[in-house]
């Protein structure tokens, strides 16, 4: 973890010390160092335990309160001030900030404010660009066709990466109109996208939660709008904002995008620390990465995050030969997963993952292969599976018809 502030917090308000409490215990990018019911006792808790950031809440006593900022600003100078009320008074604010409050938040307080102004601080301890994100890492899973498996690998991902207990993780489902992880998790979600959207600025980390469906896997769902007439409410800029209290959140997410590759599914590619492109050996797969590389090789910083996925390997004689595939799209294959579709059927009616249908078949072990080149070491992305070719490949002369991709597409080693 980088970046983490260290805070200390004073309340003596018993419920709203609780409150404040629960909600900076939820954040991954805060670390509660102390907390403290009493105004006077609070020199002596950061003296002893040198937080970065002093959470004051005033409602109590103004005045003692204010008194104890400006005691604080000469002892502890390092150590950023908050402060808390439920009052917006503009002179209550104005005075905080003299008595050297570097953030005012009122009560009741939204999610999305404290992250912001957590973030100033770091930003200003740190220069950071980015303090609300310690290494949150967040996976886009798309497809070349439909179809490929992108859903199904997105899914067990998730789940995979759920499965361990150091990890918080989040599925979104970004194939807004027909996206159907919920279905695939056997789950009646109760919110979607939408209503974290719309409720963004009223949301607290333990109402972000529970808007999400918890599935028995530990993987938090947050799917689709229910009505196509809602898709066009979710804006790049509205996923920015659900993306930054996630990261706060959570230490891993996962992203089901749409086969669309609409302005949504860009914005998920430029949170994403990976974008993996599933695709399965076949003509029209192949010849659509090709396509959607060179478009890719236009935005920014995309090309270094891809990572293809092969899936369904082995599922036909007319396959194409991974060397040749390889060659034509200029990269390296990042991940193999074999044919399953006994397994997959199974997985599909029963509506669960994986790992709990058949932990044992190679089709999950290979899930979990994947989560684990992704899970979270900054350099698994420049390691790769074993280069097995398919056992199923045959030569395929027609490949030869596409332009060479290797002079312009240097694949990761
Ligand atoms: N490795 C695999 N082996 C067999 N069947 C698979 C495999 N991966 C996916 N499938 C099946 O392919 C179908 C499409 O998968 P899905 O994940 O919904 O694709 P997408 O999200 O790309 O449209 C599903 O019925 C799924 O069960
Ligand atoms: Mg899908």
């Amino acid at each position: 973890m980088s970046n983490v502030l260290r805070l200390a917090l004073v309340d003596p308000q018993d419920d709203s010390r609780e409150t404040l409490k629960k909600m900076l215990l939820g954040m991954d990018v805060v670390w509660l160092e102390a907390e403290c019911s009493r105004y006077e006792f609070f020199p002596d808790v950061v003296s002893q335990s040198s937080p970065d950031v002093g959470v004051v809440s005033l409602d109590t006593d103004p005045e003692k309160a204010i008194a104890l900022l400006e005691r604080m600003r000469n002892e502890a100078p390092s150590c950023a001030m908050l402060a808390v009320s439920s009052s917006g008074d503009g002179q209550l604010i104005l005075r905080s900030m003299r008595a050297g409050a570097k953030e005012f938040l009122t009560v009741p307080i939204s999610l999305e404010d404290l992250m912001e102004a957590l973030s100033r601080i770091s930003d200003g301890k740190y220069g950071t660009s980015n303090g609300s994100s310690r290494n949150t890492k967040i996976i886009a899973v798309a497809g070349a066709s439909g179809g490929v498996g992108c859903t199904s690998v997105a899914v067990n991902l998730g789940c995979v990466l759920a499965a361990n207990p150091e990890y918080t993780v989040a599925l979104v489902d970004l194939d807004l109109a027909i996206g159907d992880a919920d279905v695939f998790l056997d789950t009646i979600p109760d919110y979607s996208l939408l209503d974290v959207t719309e409720n963004i600025s009223r949301l607290d980390f333990q109402l972000l939660k529970r808007s999400l469906t918890k599935h028995s896997s530990g993987l938090y769902l947050l799917p689709r709008p229910v009505q196509l007439q809602d898709v066009k409410l979710i804006t790049p800029d509205s996923l920015r904002r659900v993306f930054g209290l996630l990261k706060a959140t959570f230490s891993h997410i996962v992203i089901d995008v749409s086969k669309g590759f609409t302005e949504t599914d860009l914005a998920a590619f430029e949170f994403a620390n990976e974008v993996l492109v599933v695709v399965q050996l076949d003509l029209p797969c192949l010849r659509n990465l090709v396509r959607l590389q060179m478009s890719f090789d236009e935005i920014e910083g995309l090309r270094d995050k891809l990572k293809i996925v092969v899936n369904r390997v082995g599922l036909e004689s007319g396959q194409i030969k991974l060397k040749k595939a390889k060659e034509t799209i200029g990269r390296d294959i990042f991940f193999q997963i074999p044919n399953d579709y006994r397994t997959m059927i199974e997985v599909r009616n029963n509506g669960v993952p994986l790992l709990e249908q058949a932990p044992k078949a190679p089709i999950s072990l290979a899930m979990q292969g994947l989560a684990k080149l992704l899970s979270g070491a900054e350099n698994a992305g420049s390691s790769e599976q074993a280069d097995v070719d398919s056992p199923a490949a045959a030569t395929n002369s027609w490949l030869n018809f596409w332009p060479n991709k290797n002079s312009n597409a240097k694949s990761r080693g």
